[in-house]
C-alpha cells in the first residue's frame, strides 16, 4: 500500500506519518517511510539546492529538479519497497508538485499531471491525505521549527514566500483534491493529533 501525505509548511505531517506508521508496525507490516525532496542519495543533493533561500531557480528548472528527485526516489527506493510487499508512506508526493508549481507558481496543471506520470512511470499513490490549516497559524509553525532545528538559513527557501503564496497552496491543494476525490481526502490539521489519526484511519480502506 502507497500513501502520501500533503499539505502547506507547519501543518503536522511528520507527526501524522509517524503516527500512521506505527498503527501499521503494530498490525505487523512492514513499513518505509520515506520523503520529498530528498528520499533517495541524489535526492539530498537536489534537497539542499531546492530549499536553499539563496538558491535562483527559475519556475520551470524548479520543476524539474522536483521530478528529478522523485523519479529517482521512485526507481531506487518506493517501487522496490511496494514490491516487497511494504507499506510505504511517504511525506509529499506528485501532488505537491502539481500544486505548488501549478497553483503557486502559475505552471500549467494537466502538463504538470503528465510530466509526473512519467517521471513515476505511472505510479499513483492508493491513498493521499490533505492536511488542511490555516496558512497564517501553519507558517508560524513551520517558521518557529526551521528556526529552532537551524533550518531557516539552508532550507527557508519556500516558508519565505509571503502568505499569498501560501494561501494559493491552500486553497490550490482543496481545488486539485475535488478533481480527485476517489484517491485524496482532505483531513483538519487543526484538530488534536490522535484527532487527526482517526481521520486518516477512516479513510484507508482496510480500517474501514
Ligand atoms: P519540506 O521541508 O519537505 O516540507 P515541510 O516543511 O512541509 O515538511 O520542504 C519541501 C518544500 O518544497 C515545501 O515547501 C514544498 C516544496 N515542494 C514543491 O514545491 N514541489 C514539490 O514537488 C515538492 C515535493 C515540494
Amino acid at each position: 500500500m502507497f500513501l502520501t501525505l500533503e499539505g502547506i509548511e507547519g501543518a503536522g505531517k511528520t507527526t501524522l506519518l509517524e503516527n500512521l506508521a506505527e498503527v501499521f508496525r503494530t498490525l505487523n507490516h512492514e513499513v518505509l517511510v520515506t520523503r520529498e525532496p530528498g528520499g533517495c542519495a541524489l535526492g539530498r543533493d537536489l534537497r539542499a539546492l531546492l530549499l536553499n533561500p539563496e538558491s535562483d531557480i527559475c519556475p520551470e528548472a524548479e520543476l524539474f529538479l522536483f521530478l528529478a528527485d522523485r523519479a529517482q526516489h521512485v526507481a531506487e527506493v518506493i517501487r522496490p519497497a511496494l514490491d516487497r510487499g511494504m507499506v510505504v508512506l511517504c511525506d509529499r508526493y506528485a501532488d505537491s508538485t502539481i500544486v505548488y508549481q501549478g497553483y503557486g507558481r502559475g505552471l500549467d496543471v494537466e502538463r504538470l499531471r503528465l510530466l509526473n506520470d512519467m517521471a513515476v512511470g505511472g505510479l499513483w499513490p492508493d491513498r493521499t491525505f490533505v492536511l488542511d490549516m490555516d496558512p497564517a497559524e501553519a507558517l508560524r509553525r513551520a517558521r518557529r521549527r526551521n528556526a529552532e532545528q537551524g533550518l531557516a538559513g539552508t532550507e527557508g527557501r519556500f516558508e519565505a514566500e509571503q502568505l499569498p503564496f501560501h494561501t494559493r497552496i491552500r486553497e490550490g491543494f482543496k481545488v486539485w483534491a475535488a478533481h480527485n476525490t476517489k484517491r485524496i481526502a482532505i483531513l483538519d490539521a487543526a484538530d488534536s493529533p490522535e484527532g487527526l489519526m482517526h481521520q486518516a484511519l477512516a479513510n484507508i480502506d482496510m480500517f474501514e
